[in-house]
């Protein structure tokens, strides 16, 4: 009998379940996958290798606390490592924020078209996610104060936004704070900061560092490449980083993770090179992916959204399932609100060379 069976807390089945890149193009001889903003370079060769020394010591439980890697990012960063907390990717962290600061009934504010991650936690905890419009596909900071009641307890932003690309400016994000009541965390997730060149930008350290209700996740899956491993941190008040210690699991980052995690932090060349050739392609496939007459919004990020018309035959869908057949793998984004519009990560230059010379021919101007 249906009723007699064990039941979810209420939400958890109200939610939509997070749906990966694809990765598949069936027919297509050779496939390039820009469906996950995950590195054209990959990880450094030292975190390769510092992974694969892993291998003859895999019956060691690893370092619950990931002091060396904490420490790692401390230097790195010019943190104190008390105020760091490793994650089994950033999801785990919000995952964390979410069960440690949402009951039944609380709120928690994303906006429009949000990384879709906030709205799975948020109900996960029991507690109602609450929408806010964005103006230019770019986090609107009034629209989110106006949307703060009793009831609100975590506003998650990503800065710079997946999948818009767009970023609000460190004056903003302080903005935005000062608007906030102290009994709310800003969340401020920042897995593509790395890549952003603008001046006026900030990651949220030093927001975090002078406030007692500021959070910024970072993720190693992007400019460092490893995103197989799952592997994030979160800089935060020590109150916080108490109360997630409490919560998250004894190991969750395994032993291969933070050892490759070290090598990759201090591997700046390798940095380096990954934000110089994401600057040169992202200009690049932005202005040329424009002259095809596509709108395309800016992005400071690895990705860029790329709009179709309504034409039938010329939208999103259309185009999708024409790149797949070359092998060219994008993003759908009707999940995100987008449906008319597709998500592309910065490629190798042959991939990125393809697509531009693809979404020619789909639009009849070869
Ligand atoms: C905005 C944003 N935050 C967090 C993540 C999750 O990163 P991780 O691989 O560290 O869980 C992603 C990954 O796509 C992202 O786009």
């Amino acid at each position: 009998m249906s009723s007699a069976r064990p039941q979810p807390r209420p939400g958890v089945l109200d939610i939509d379940a997070y749906v990966p890149g694809k990765s598949s193009a069936p027919g297509a001889a050779k496939v390039f996958k820009l469906s996950s903003n995950e590195t054209p370079l990959g990880p450094s060769p030292r975190a390769i290798a510092a992974y694969k020394a892993w291998a003859d010591h895999l019956e060691d439980y690893p370092d619950g606390s990931a002091s060396d890697l904490r420490e790692a990012i401390g230097r790195a960063f010019g943190l104190d490592p008390n105020r760091i907390v490793a994650g089994a990717g950033s999801d785990d962290l919000l995952h964390l924020l979410a069960h440690a600061y949402l009951v039944d009934g609380d709120e928690a504010i994303h906006t429009t078209h949000g990384f879709l991650i906030y709205p799975i936690v948020t109900l996960g905890a029991g507690a109602k996610p609450v929408v806010v419009p964005e103006k230019d596909y770019t986090a609107d900071v009034d629209a989110i104060l106006r949307a703060v009641t009793k009831k609100t307890k975590l506003v998650f932003l990503a800065n710079p936004n997946n999948p818009t690309g767009t970023c609000l400016s460190f004056d903003e994000i302080k903005r935005l704070h000062r608007g906030l009541p102290a009994n709310v965390i800003l969340v401020i997730d920042a897995a593509y900061a790395d890549y952003v060149r603008r001046n006026d930008y900030e990651a949220g350290i030093k927001l975090v560092a002078t406030s007692d209700n500021v959070v910024m996740c970072r993720t190693f899956s992007k400019i460092h490449g490893l995103a197989a491993l799952r592997l994030g941190w979160m800089f935060a008040p020590a109150h916080i980083v108490d109360a997630i210690n409490r919560l998250r699991g004894p190991f969750n980052v395994s032993g291969p993770a933070i050892a490759a995690g070290i090598a990759a932090i201090e591997d700046i060349a390798h940095q380096e090179r990954s934000r110089e050739h994401n600057t040169r392609w992202l200009d690049w496939l932005t202005q040329e992916i424009g002259k095809l007459g596509l709108k395309v919004t800016p992005s400071v990020a690895n990705f860029l959204l790329i709009h179709f018309p309504d034409t039938k035959g010329r939208t999103a869908k259309d185009a999708d399932a024409f790149l797949t057949t070359r092998g060219l793998i994008l993003r759908q984004t009707t999940a995100y609100k987008l449906p008319n519009a597709l998500r592309m990560s910065v490629g190798t230059e042959e991939a990125n060379r393809l697509v531009v010379a693809a979404l020619k021919d789909f639009l009849g101007q070869s």
